[in-house]
């Protein structure tokens, strides 16, 4: 874990041998002048001869051996030409992962960092604080418990220290205390996602709930396969059917002390592993689908947040848990099942399971707690992912001001989301001739991850509610320097933002 110091220390008197600067096109060369007294070197020499122009994410190092044979670096990363309003926030969080990235290679177990005046980012002090906190913590996660071989490891930054102005301190320190509970939620989540599927099944993940509970007073209800049964959740029920690992429908609620607050309820898609079930996926397909669980990751990682940050917004969080497999007690296509609000869907194809689970969990949620609003999040359709890329996820909504809340959120955190139409017009896809709705679209209407939303629609009564579709962004994103191979976290940022500015 990283210690990261608010000092209003002069970088050079930090206790590191690294110093790192983040520098927009045309700085000023005042702002190498404190690395050049404390080395006795000329940066801007070597800055001019190598072209560093602060160009965003350029990246410049030196190593200074100084007279008393002390080696130190400096690392410089560009932070680009600020636009109208500064630098934005995303700019700002590559930078400084890019930084940490850097330093991580030389070897170097800490540094300092001048945090750029806050003119030239677009935040405050305290975002500043926050987002440097969150790319940071975000950027030195690794899955590597399963590594063996010991040289294998990178190196591990301990120290982290962040030089502000006096006045600013106050509020950076608080920013950076909450972008650490943010960042290690997300970090959470991508741990979880990366797990082994075998080794995270729902029963494994409920546990991780209940701990989650316990810990921070979260209220925490688990429904194990004979209870949901009983209480007619017979899409949940269905799609962990084939499997020898239990089923399980989770609830954390975190209650806010402010009187008569609103309460909103995120909802997230977990199948631990997704074979398609009966409909069994081709290999290359399967490979991932480990990730199948990362909206509930994100929907408890958020919950635990939040129990922490304390918004002033009831948060209700619901995550149907269940392992897609074949086996001959499965569900198959062509079988009919029953939902919690009495609807029933034809199941044409056992690989649409998300939307299956979704369903019971929505339809309680709407019932049992009339929340103001619900979101859901899942990885639900390859089609969102060959739609969008994996740098956005799919927003779905007919409610506008839902929707500007969460692009909002998305832009802030870096968690973006791009809306997709939801019209009506669509529902006719998932038109059944057995039951009141089918689990696939028919071909003609194409648009899959719309259709998918438009089945879930189904079951969220009058409510107002948004659905994300993650299945591009969850996993293997690539180009951005504070994600790996693996797991992003995603959602965890925005769901938490969403609460946190709720109104
Ligand atoms: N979990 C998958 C969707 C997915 C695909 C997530 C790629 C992450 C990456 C989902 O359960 C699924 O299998 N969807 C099917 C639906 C189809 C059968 C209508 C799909 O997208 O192919
Ligand atoms: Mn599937
Ligand atoms: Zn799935």
């Amino acid at each position: 874990m990283i210690t990261l110091e608010v000092t209003s220390k002069k970088l050079t008197d930090n206790k590191t041998h690294c110093f790192g600067l983040l520098l927009p096109e045309s700085f000023a060369a005042s702002a190498l002048k404190e690395c050049e007294q404390k080395l006795g070197v000329k940066l801007k020499i070597y800055l001019d001869k190598h072209e560093f122009k602060g160009k965003a994410l350029q990246t410049f190092s030196m190593p200074v051996i100084t007279n008393k044979d002390e080696l130190y670096h400096v690392v410089v990363v560009g932070l680009g030409k600020p636009g109208k309003k500064g630098i934005s926030g995303e700019t700002y969080r590559r930078a400084v992962a890019t930084l940490y990235r850097k330093v991580a290679s030389l070897k170097q177990e800490s540094f300092a960092l001048v945090l750029p005046a806050a003119p030239i980012i677009k935040l405050s002090a305290q975002e500043l604080g926050q987002q440097t906190a969150v790319a940071l913590e975000m950027t030195s996660y690794q899955f590597n418990e399963y590594w063996t071989e010991k040289d294998r490891k990178e190196t591990v930054i301990y120290d982290i220290f962040l030089s502000v102005p006096a006045k600013d301190k106050a509020a950076v320190t608080r920013g950076v205390k909450d972008g650490q509970i943010i960042a290690r939620s997300v970090n959470k989540a991508r741990q979880w996602v990366n797990l082994p599927p075998t080794s995270l099944t729902p029963p494994d993940l409920a546990n991780k709930a209940k701990a989650i509970a316990k810990k921070t007073g979260l209220k925490c209800t688990i429904f194990d396969e004979k209870l949901m049964i009983k209480m007619g959740m017979g899409g949940l029920a269905g799609v962990g059917r084939g499997s020898d690992n239990e089923s399980r429908l989770v609830i954390l609620e975190y209650k806010t002390s402010k009187k008569n607050a609103p309460t909103i309820a995120f909802v997230g898609k977990g199948i631990t592993f997704d074979s398609g079930g009966l409909s069994l996926k081709p290999a290359v397909h399967m490979e991932t689908m480990k990730e199948d669980m990362a909206g509930a990751a994100a929907v408890i990682n958020t919950m635990e947040a939040l129990a922490q940050l304390k918004p002033d917004v009831n948060v209700i969080g619901v995550t149907p848990l269940a392992e897609n497999l074949p086996s001959g007690k499965a569900t198959k296509p062509g079988d009919i099942l029953r939902f919690y609000n009495g609807k029933t869907a034809e199941v044409k194809n056992t690989d649409a399971e998300g939307r299956l689970v979704l369903a019971d969990a929505l339809a309680y949620t709407a019932e049992k707690y009339q929340p103001d609003a619900m979101i859901d999040i899942a990885t639900l359709t390859g089609a969102c992912a060959h739609a969008l890329g994996p740098f956005y996820s799919g927003l779905m909504t007919q409610d506008d001001d839902l929707a500007e809340t969460i692009e909002e959120a998305g832009e802030h955190t870096g968690d973006e989301v791009w809306r997709l139409p939801f019209s009506d017009d669509y529902k006719a896809a998932i038109k059944s001739v057995n039951a009141d709705i089918c689990n696939i679209g028919n071909n003609k209407y194409m648009a899959g991850a719309t259709t998918a939303g438009l089945f879930l629609g189904h079951f969220v009564g009058d409510i107002p509610w948004a659905h994300l579709d993650i299945a591009g962004t969850a996993f293997n994103v690539p180009d951005r320097p504070y994600y790996r191979d693996g797991a992003t976290g995603v959602g965890v940022r925005l769901l938490t933002d969403i609460a946190m500015h709720w109104e």
